[in-house]
């Protein structure tokens, strides 16, 4: 289903807070256009993304979700000019210290999924010690994919796995839809129910391959930065309302 945000009457939506998606995930499309519709770089773009992100994970976790997964960085985000990207990382820095300042009142369980080998090392060392200090809490497990790609991470999972079955650990026949799974970054994390993606774009940009075989789309034409919590609470009511059947019949 596709909708179109315009219609902001507000946070009237009858969610059932028995029936919140366990897992939400979200690609955070729009920033460069956020900034360029004001005349602004796009670095400024990717900052209002940031604090529209801390705005919907308090959301999420007040709202009772378990697992908030975002994408924040692609294996293919490379690309993009050095300018670009040295922002994106300053941001990451940022967000990242912030963090392990505040980890302890916030209640977050953070979690990087892709490759952080080719993230800068001071990244790398952030990365590790936030998620160690948050990991024993308590509220919402934040996932934040960077460097990270569907394709890149089933390439990674069944290296593992042809290793496992070359050192005699695994029996080519014993592999199964569990096998794949628990070798993905996302192991032991139950899919996603609901995927929303911002900015009006109808792709999943190499995102979560594996996990959203039965997931449900919600496309927003916001702009990221521009999402706010009504907008979710839109997306989780719409969810409420579709009729799952993962290919059976009723
Ligand atoms: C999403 O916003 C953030 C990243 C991909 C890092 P974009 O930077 O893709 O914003 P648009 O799509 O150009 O507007
Ligand atoms: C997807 O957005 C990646 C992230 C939000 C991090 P992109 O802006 O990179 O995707 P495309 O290029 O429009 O497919
Ligand atoms: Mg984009």
């Amino acid at each position: 289903m596709f909708f179109n945000n315009s219609n902001s009457s507000k946070d009237d939506f009858d969610i059932d807070l028995n029936n919140v998606p366990q897992h939400i995930a979200i690609i955070m499309d729009g920033n460069g256009r956020w900034a360029k519709k004001r005349g602004l770089i796009r670095k400024m773009g990717h900052k209002a993304g940031a604090d529209t992100l801390e705005k919907i994970s308090r959301c999420a976790q007040g709202l009772g979700v378990k697992h908030l997964t975002v994408y924040a960085f692609s294996t293919e985000n490379w690309k993009r000019s050095d300018e670009e990207v040295a922002g994106i990382m300053d941001l990451l820095r940022k967000y990242l210290d912030e963090h392990i300042k505040k980890c302890k009142n916030d209640n977050f369980k953070v979690n990087m999924i892709g490759d952080p080998s080719r993230l800068d090392e001071d990244i790398q060392e952030k990365i590790k010690t936030l998620e160690s200090l948050t990991e024993n809490n308590t509220g919402l497990f934040l996932h934040i994919a960077l460097n990270y790609g569907g394709r890149d991470e089933l390439l990674r999972a069944t290296k593992k796995i042809a290793q496992k079955v070359e050192s005699g650990e695994l029996k080519s026949d014993e592999i199964d839809e569990d096998t794949i799974s628990l070798s993905l970054d996302t192991a032991g994390v139950p899919d996603p129910e609901l995927l929303i993606r911002t900015s009006g774009e109808l792709r999943i940009s190499n995102f979560l391959l594996w996990q959203l075989a039965y997931t449900e789309f919600i496309f927003s034409d916001k702009l990221w930065p521009d999402f706010d919590e009504s907008d979710l609470k839109e997306a989780i009511f719409s969810y409420q309302n579709r009729d799952r059947r993962f290919g059976g019949r009723k």
